[in-house]
């Protein structure tokens, strides 16, 4: 059994990851104004990733036989003063998704609702790689800011990061 508590964080999870999907692209764009292209390839696929999510969750839910009421997630912030800004905002965006995720799994298990709990392990643990992932991009956008040459490395080294 899922309750209907349980039901509205799963189908809040769509919009969630929808709403990551849409301020990635945002911030993709952002990146292409500046002519920095591997860090607007790097946030489009992150974008891509975030609707895999989003459909991923809804092939769960479909599973088990859950309705799914989809709604809109809010605007994307699309103005932004700096890289670092970007890469600050991308790891507590990650951050705020960890404790959505968390909250899922946590009342999964009070539920005894396995089959949710075993799925959003998958998730649980892709939330660890992605704070990696920004944290590290963060911390490397700091060493860089003052340094052009330094700037256009991490740049084309982005354009080809996982
Ligand atoms: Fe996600
Ligand atoms: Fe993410």
């Amino acid at each position: 059994m899922v309750s209907t508590k349980l039901q509205a964080l799963l189908n809040a999870q769509i919009t969630n990851e929808l709403g990551a999907e849409m301020q990635y692209l945002a911030m993709s764009f952002w990146f292409e104004r500046e002519n920095l292209h591997g860090m607007s390839t790097w946030f489009r696929n992150q974008a891509i990733e975030e609707h895999e999510h989003a459909m991923k969750i809804v092939s769960l839910m479909n599973e088990w036989d859950l309705p799914i009421e989809l709604k809109s997630p809010p605007d994307p912030k699309t103005s932004f003063e700096s890289a670092e800004e970007i890469f600050a905002g991308a790891l507590e965006h990650e951050q705020k998704v960890t404790t959505q995720i968390n909250d899922i799994f946590k009342l999964a298990r009070e539920e005894s609702a396995w089959h949710v709990e075993v799925a959003f392990q998958w998730f649980i643990t892709e939330q660890v790689e992605e704070e990696v992932n920004a944290r590290d991009n963060l911390a490397r956008i700091q060493l860089v800011s003052n340094d052009t040459a330094a700037l256009i490395n991490f740049d084309r080294r982005l354009a080809s990061a996982e």
